[in-house]
């Protein structure tokens, strides 16, 4: 018998940055109610899946990503009811939700950490990693991945480990009975019906046990990132994956950047510890300088054809353009005179036919940009802030330290989606937590909605056709095969499986550019970005930011 495809893969997956989607109560921060209410909008964008970022009990330190406790909701969000209510309308309208999964470090203000720090002996003291140095200096020179050390001092003269903000301390995946207060969290989830996990930081739940400085040029800090994916984490992911998700039909993805190509299979292979992992491998690159020119156009090629050849055959991966710790796509591949609604849908068609399980993020769908930013003040972002502070006390100049955070920064994906163009984009009634663009009155889903030919349009067109059911093997399935790959500028791509297959083609510069067309007669046009196809003697012609599917 043939083996059954599984869901997923033939799913497509909406990012819900909660604070920032829909408030529902006027308090200026979204939350699960606000979710619920905008259901009918995700169900006619055609989505299957909703992965909502951390919605637990939380300080919010780091927006959710540092909890306090894993059994509730956050009042900010609202109630477990109110999750259990989102679970039930989101089925009834054929939705599917993931919830993130943030285990490699929880909140300084969860219980367990609270216990151990005021018992050295307690067994809560064993969840964590503390040491103590005889000389009382930081156990060493590892730089934590928001800036500054990974060690921060108690009172009693300990040290805790954190990978990221001293208010999210790791958890220690070595001890056993941590292990399985997290397993029986993760099956108490799924029992209530949700679809899986997204899985936050994962590579980073095995350490370097020796914490051995590392000796640096440049007297800084050693990166704490070097040690993603340390020997010995597969123990923990293989435990991980048959104490939990082997008992559900369900969908896991892993951020788990960093997976060479040897233990790609064992990460993201058909019998991985995941049913995927994000591939990461095109994400940075905003720092460019020739960013809408063909090098860069050729420089993205690269790295999609790479990952793809490579990925699509030993295992699966979820692809984006965008997600809450990115700026937006528009900004991060191109200029600001190409950011259009050409070139937002030509960069949709490019991703969302790859190998792999696409994601969208809130607010891509209409086209949203990086806000502008005046000051540091106005970054809500625990890492812009920390790491500011860090370069400008470095003796940086703090006006070039915001320039890099406007381009770069997590909060350009963080601020309010823009529902209409009333006041505060009918985000919120209050006086929302993080400003709202000033673009909000041309750029929003209200207007689109109301356009034929907006990018809104655009992508409910594109999720239907990945998902029709006369691409569905193809999708998931069939094999991937670059094409006219010395084509400058341009990227395309073959999708084949058995007799079907399906090309996309894509100009990713602003001019036109000619192809022969003798490959293309006869084939179906299934998607256009543009009205028609400019022929010219047997070739086609381009429009700037083309892109089709065949
Ligand atoms: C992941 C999340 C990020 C968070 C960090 C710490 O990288 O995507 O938003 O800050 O983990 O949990
Ligand atoms: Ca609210």
């Amino acid at each position: 018998m043939a083996k059954s495809v599984k869901w997923w893969k033939n799913a497509v997956v909406y990012q819900i940055y909660p604070r920032s989607f829909q408030d529902s109560n006027g308090d200026g921060i979204g939350d699960l109610k606000g979710i619920e209410q905008r259901l009918p909008y995700l169900q006619e964008l055609g989505i299957d899946v909703i992965w909502i970022s951390p919605i637990f009990r939380s300080p919010m330190e780091d927006n959710g990503y540092d909890i306090s406790d894993y059994y509730q909701v956050d009042p900010i969000f609202g109630t477990n009811e109110d999750m259990d209510s989102l679970i039930c309308e989101a089925g009834k309208r054929g939705i599917k939700i993931i919830l993130d999964l943030v285990v490699n470090h929880c909140s300084d203000e969860h219980e367990w950490f609270q216990r151990a720090v005021e018992d050295e002996n307690s067994k809560e003291a064993a969840y964590f990693y503390f040491v103590r140095t005889k000389d009382g200096k930081e156990p060493n020179n590892w730089r934590s991945n928001f800036g500054g050390s990974v060690w921060s001092k108690l009172k009693d003269g300990r040290w805790y480990y954190h990978t990221f903000s001293p208010k999210q301390p790791d958890l220690n995946w070595e001890n056993p009975l941590l292990r399985q207060e997290i397993y029986k969290m993760i099956n108490w989830w799924m029992e209530k019906g949700i679809a899986g996990f997204r899985i936050d930081a994962i590579t980073f739940i095995k350490k370097d046990l020796t914490f051995a400085s590392v000796e640096m040029d440049d007297k800084k800090r050693y990166p704490v990132e070097n040690l993603e994916n340390y020997p010995g984490i597969e123990k923990f992911l293989q435990e991980l994956k048959k104490e939990t998700f082997d008992k559900f039909d369900c969908l896991t993805v892993a951020e788990a950047p960093g997976v060479d190509e040897e233990s790609f299979e064992s990460y993201a292979g058909e019998s991985g510890y995941f049913s995927m992992i994000f591939d990461f491998s095109w994400e940075n690159m905003e720092e460019e300088a020739d960013k809408s020119k063909p090098e860069a156009v050729e420089r993205l090629k690269k790295r999609i054809f790479n990952s793809q050849c490579f990925n699509s055959r030993h295992g699966w991966c979820g692809v984006f353009l965008e997600n809450h710790d990115q700026s937006r796509c528009l900004n991060k591949y191109l200029e600001e005179k190409d950011r259009n609604r050409y070139s937002a849908s030509a960069l949709a068609t490019l991703y969302f036919f790859l190998h792999g399980t696409p994601y969208i993020y809130e607010g891509q769908e209409i086209g949203m940009k990086n806000a502008k930013w005046n000051s540091i003040d106005e970054m809500m972002d625990v890492r812009a802030k920390i790491t500011w502070k860090e370069r400008v006390e470095q003796g940086e100049d703090g006006q070039e330290v915001l320039k890099y955070f406007s381009e770069l920064g997590r909060d350009n994906a963080r601020t309010p989606m823009q529902w209409n163009d009333s006041e505060n984009a009918g985000f919120t009634t209050g006086k929302p937590w993080m400003k709202v663009q000033e673009n909000y009155r041309e750029i929003n889903v209200a207007k689109q909605q109301n356009e034929t030919d907006s990018l809104l349009a655009y992508y409910k067109k594109l999720i239907k056709l990945r998902k029709c059911e006369k691409l569905a093997d193809v999708m998931s399935k069939g094999d991937f095969c670059p094409v006219f790959e010395e084509k400058e500028g341009m990227i395309a791509y073959k999708r084949t499986y058995a007799d079907k297959e399906a090309l996309v083609l894509v100009n990713l510069l602003n001019q036109d550019q000619i192809l022969s067309w003798e490959w293309g007669t006869g084939k179906e046009i299934l998607l256009n970005n543009y009205k028609d196809i400019r022929m010219q003697d047997q070739k086609i012609v381009f429009y700037p930011y083309q892109a089709i599917v065949l």
